[in-house]
């Protein structure tokens, strides 16, 4: 058929080597159509994710597997730092003008609290290393990206769920880091029609691939509800240590209101997202550029994840509540109509199954992937 003898697309996948990037690429090696190059610092990760990565594709192929298939399950690994131009335009020099078909830009800092203690470090890992990767894609013709944001652009949204037309308005140093980020890519987009940009704007990201050979991999104390609570279980972290940030929000059972996306679900979307920035449908005509929540347009509330994740783990979680935590809202869901609409995306996964598949995952990798 057609697909199997085009030539493989190049795909750079920045932060490849993380939670999200490693799902990511997982998704678009199983469609057999992409050559993946990965970039990170490893910063938050480690490089034995892409190994298993690409064990867990490799795994999935056919005994009778091409060269050309197997070639798709390879990943191109490059361990260096964004905010280092020259090592991003070495990687580029390597395939050359029009070699990188396109980009998945996900490396960034992501943790909310520490954006408050080192705002510095976020502005340049996130918005500075953003405008070296497009100087050097303009350079090498390579205009096509699916950039990751966040539903924090949001702020404390007038209407929930919440739709992609609200107004952003971040918090946080980190927050604001993805709104100039996107703000830096719709300019970019209005100067110059041949750039095609697709901002996705993630929910809360749990879970992990069924297989338990990849997942989140946190570095020390996780930051994030989902897998503070599956270290706890596992006994990595103290579970005398468990607070509940407020429970005296206006939701129905006082706590706060999230919007989890399973990751497999999540990295279903960048795959669409990535085939949709050659699509003449999403535009508006003018210029290139689009924003898309991923959620599930479902909310479960804090005290429903710990229950869940009790069932689960059969761990009896004991937790005390203490003052709200500054920068939370009480409800934060997204609708996702639009991307359903225009990407044909839909996140199907319950928090159930993401709960059994992060656990799965810790189960067998009490470690990590430091075995
Ligand atoms: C979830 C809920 C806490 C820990 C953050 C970023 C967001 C996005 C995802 C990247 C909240 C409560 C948590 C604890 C608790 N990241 N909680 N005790 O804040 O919804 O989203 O990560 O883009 O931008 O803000 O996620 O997992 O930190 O918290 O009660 O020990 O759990 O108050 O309501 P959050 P979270």
């Amino acid at each position: 058929t057609m697909s199997q003898s085009s030539p493989l697309l190049n795909v750079l996948v920045t932060g490849g080597a993380g939670y999200v990037g490693s799902h990511v690429i997982y998704s678009l090696q199983k469609t057999r159509r992409y050559k993946i190059i990965a970039i990170d610092n490893h910063h938050n990760s480690t490089p034995q994710s892409l190994e298993r990565v690409s064990a867990l594709s490799r795994s999935e192929l056919p005994a009778d597997a091409s060269p050309r298939d197997i070639e798709t399950t390879e990943i191109d690994s490059h361990a260096c730092d964004l905010t280092r131009r020259d090592d991003i335009r070495a990687v580029f020099e390597k395939y050359g003008k029009g070699g990188i078909w396109g980009v998945i830009h996900i490396a960034a800092y992501k943790a909310v609290g520490e954006s408050q203690e080192i705002p510095l470090a976020y502005y340049e890992n996130n918005v500075v290393a953003t405008l070296y990767l497009l100087q050097v894609m303009a350079d090498f013709d390579c205009k096509r990206i699916v950039y990751s944001s966040s539903a924090t652009v949001y702020g404390n949204p007038p209407i929930v769920p919440i739709p992609e037309t609200t107004r952003l308005k971040a918090d946080s140093p980190y927050g604001k880091t993805k709104v100039m980020c996107e703000q830096i890519l719709e300019d970019l987009c209005v100067s110059d029609s041949n750039w095609s940009v697709i901002s996705l704007r993630y929910f809360n990201p749990a879970g992990a691939h069924p297989s338990g050979i990849i997942g989140e991999n946190p570095k020390g104390r996780p930051a994030n509800l989902l897998p503070l609570l599956a270290h706890m279980a596992a006994g990595r972290v103290d579970a005398s240590t468990l607070k509940v940030f407020g429970d005296d929000y206006p939701t129905p059972d006082g706590s706060c209101v999230r919007d989890f996306i399973h990751i497999s679900d999540l990295a279903a979307g960048h795959l669409l997202a990535l085939e949709a920035l050659t699509s003449d449908k999403i535009f508006d005509g003018v210029y290139r550029y689009k924003a898309y929540n991923l959620g599930q347009g479902r909310g479960t509330s804090v005290f429903e994840i710990i229950e869940a994740m009790r069932k689960t783990t059969g761990f009896d979680f004991k937790y005390e509540v203490i003052a709200r935590r500054r920068g939370d809202v009480g409800d934060h869901v997204a609708d996702p109509a639009l991307a359903e609409k225009e990407l044909g995306f839909k996140a199907n996964q319950d928090p159930v199954i993401m709960c059994r598949d992060l656990w799965n995952f810790q189960s067998k990798n009490p470690n990590g992937y430091e075995n």
